[in-house]
């Protein structure tokens, strides 16, 4: 028997960081996908290849120490801290027991702010749960589920990425609840990330968990301004709300507007480093009716990922200047469709 759980990237549109401390935050799914197959095999244990992902391949007993065949380490082990700890889940919570291979593919590059941890988490499981008898199909356990891995590897974790990957559409996080918003409709995307691959292959990285520490970066900054932060993060929540109402009436002018004003935010809490900055800066004067950072923002020396809304029928010259920077440009479509789990 073998069961596929896919899920889709998403892009936080409104409200990253913010939602961490209970503000407003808007999500969307895109239509990229990453999928775990879930397998027998002859020995005990976990059997895991991750293959397909932007940047690596690998093979490896998630036991162990040592992966096999990689092409950089430092992304695969950021990878495998999620899978490895969705395993460590799944055996204490609900008493599995091995005797898997998994099989990772994923069209999301990652840690570049497109909801691949997540994704990875919220697929794991969900195979792991059909596989060994325990899907139920309740939708809400599971990225609950998914929500308490994510909060273990990353330390503070609002429920947004899991909540996009499991449902698919739109969410709204509100009172650090999770709402379906099903009345948005689908608009275009240009994303455009900006990938730094690091040289040599240091197992410390490991630990050097991207969202992490830019969520403790912020924590940091919080403290050290707390009246001022809390009137950027009110400003934040407002953006949201006021980018619900836009979107519903189709506004795209005025969501493009309040995009730039978000990134605005986001930069005063310290997550936008130069190449970022500037990716966003050409889509604004490349036509764009906005662009922001989105999801956690990049370390001065890492990967993140930009996205920009193109006026009607201009996305071509958008996705050329944006790819003018050495970004990976992708024309992308919000609203796409959440987990799926089949057997063959
Ligand atoms: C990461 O995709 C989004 C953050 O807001 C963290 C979170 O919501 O858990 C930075």
């Amino acid at each position: 028997m073998k069961i596929i759980a896919s899920v889709p990237a998403k892009a936080i549109l409104f409200g990253e960081h913010f939602v961490v401390y209970g503000k407003r935050a808007l999500a969307t799914a895109l239509n990229l996908r990453l999928s775990v197959e879930v397998s027998g095999r002859a020995g005990e244990g976990y059997h895991l290849i991750v293959e397909d992902i932007p940047l690596f391949g690998l093979d490896m007993e998630l036991t162990s120490e040592y992966a096999q065949p990689f092409i950089n380490y430092d992304e695969a082990a950021r990878a495998i801290a999620y899978i490895r700890s969705a395993v460590q889940y799944m055996e204490r919570e609900y008493g599995i027991d091995g005797g898997v291979e998994l099989r990772v593919k994923s069209e999301i590059p990652l840690s570049a702010g497109l909801g691949s941890s997540a994704a990875t988490t919220v697929a794991t499981i969900a195979a792991l749960k059909r596989y060994f008898g325990l899907w139920n199909g309740d939708l809400d356990e599971l990225r609950r589920d998914a929500h308490k891995i994510e909060k273990a590897v990353q330390g503070n974790a609002s429920p947004t990425d899991t909540a996009i990957s499991t449902y698919g559409g739109y969410v709204l996080i509100e009172g650090g609840g999770v709402k379906r918003l099903r009345d948005l409709p689908e608009i275009e995307l240009v994303t455009g990330t900006i990938c730094t691959i690091p040289v040599g292959a240091g197992h410390e990285s490991e630990l050097r968990l991207k969202t992490r520490e830019l969520v403790e970066r912020v924590k940091t900054r919080k403290e050290a301004f707390s009246s001022v932060f809390e009137h950027i993060a009110s400003a934040a929540d407002e953006l949201t709300g006021e980018a619900v109402v836009a979107l519903r009436r189709h506004d795209l002018t005025r969501l493009g507007s309040l995009m730039n004003i978000n990134h605005g935010l986001l930069d005063s809490i310290g997550v936008v480093p130069r190449r970022l900055s500037e990716l966003v800066k050409l889509a604004q004067e490349s036509g764009a009716l906005g662009a922001k950072v989105t999801g956690a923002g990049a370390l001065p020396d890492g990967t993140g990922t930009v996205i920009a809304l193109p006026a009607a029928g201009h996305s071509d010259e958008l996705r050329i200047a944006m790819g003018l920077t050495g970004a990976i440009v992708r024309d992308l479509r919000t609203n796409a469709m959440g987990l799926v789990v089949e057997e063959e």
